[in-house]
């Protein structure tokens, strides 16, 4: 009843050209893709772009952060107005990334989180513990804090355009993914808090994802538990052969 999400986290690479090339050998590859959603959060620049030429294809597009102001003195910042200009769909906030070289707070999430969803974009609500989080034993009191203060204020109709992805930050870009075991034991705490705060109907349709070196080799049994409802991937979602392979994880 949930349908699956996979998408794609370029981070900070890709030229538009580069882009454009993955775009091209990787639509014919996901284009039979049944029942599963198909995303990839591509670097400011090269949206314009990738929507373009996305344009009729299962694959959207979306932003890898924004600004929850709808416009002002910002250096270097972007609205999610001007992400939906140029044809994202939607857009990452609060990437551990964001939150650890970028001084991203549970408070600024929760701001670009409903400046995301009032202009229209799908926004993708990432929480995760950090390493040392984890051997403290606070794994289950920093991922509710995330949900707790990140959502704050929303409302159950905003998350018919809202997802979370669960991405602990010691299996980010390390090689060690959670197993799927530690992976579904978060995602039924980060729904039960949604339950909590939000109601069961709410929770029951939200789409959680994991992410944390997701790839063609371990996708399978991640997307088998019954709380993980799609992977957010960085390193094995930059080569087409691979993206696809992601997408079509039930074959
Ligand atoms: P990874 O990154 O798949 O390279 O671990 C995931 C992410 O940061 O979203």
């Amino acid at each position: 009843m949930r349908t699956p999400f996979i998408c794609g986290n370029w981070k900070m690479y890709k030229t538009v050209a580069e882009a454009l090339a993955f775009l091209a050998a990787a639509k014919d590859l996901v284009a039979g893709a049944k029942e599963v959603e198909i995303g990839i959060a591509a670097p400011a620049t090269t949206l314009k772009s990738l929507a373009d030429a996305a344009r009729g294809t299962n694959i959207k597009i979306g932003g890898e952060n924004c600004h929850w102001e709808k416009e002002g003195a910002f250096t270097g910042e972007i609205s999610p107005a001007m992400l939906v200009e140029v044809g994202a769909s939607f857009v990452l906030v609060g990437h551990s990334e964001r939150r650890q070289y970028f001084g991203e707070t549970n408070a600024t999430v929760n701001k670009k989180t409903k400046a995301a969803l009032a202009a229209g974009l799908q926004v993708i609500v990432c929480v995760g513990e950090t390493l040392a989080e984890r051997e403290a034993g606070q794994t289950r009191a920093v991922v509710v804090e995330q949900i707790q203060k990140g959502l704050e204020g929303l409302g159950a109709g905003d998350f018919a355009k809202l997802v979370v992805a669960y991405e602990p930050v010691w299996a980010i870009g390390t090689g060690k993914t959670a197993t799927p075991a530690q992976a579904e034991e978060v995602h039924a705490v980060i729904r039960g808090e949604v339950a909590n705060l939000f109601g069961k109907p709410v929770a029951e349709a939200l789409r959680i994802q994991y992410g944390g070196s997701v790839k063609p080799e371990n996708v399978k049994e991640i997307m088998a538990q019954p709380n993980v409802d799609g992977a957010l991937v960085g390193g094995a979602a930059l080569k087409p052969d691979s993206f696809a392979k992601l997408v079509n994880f039930r074959s």
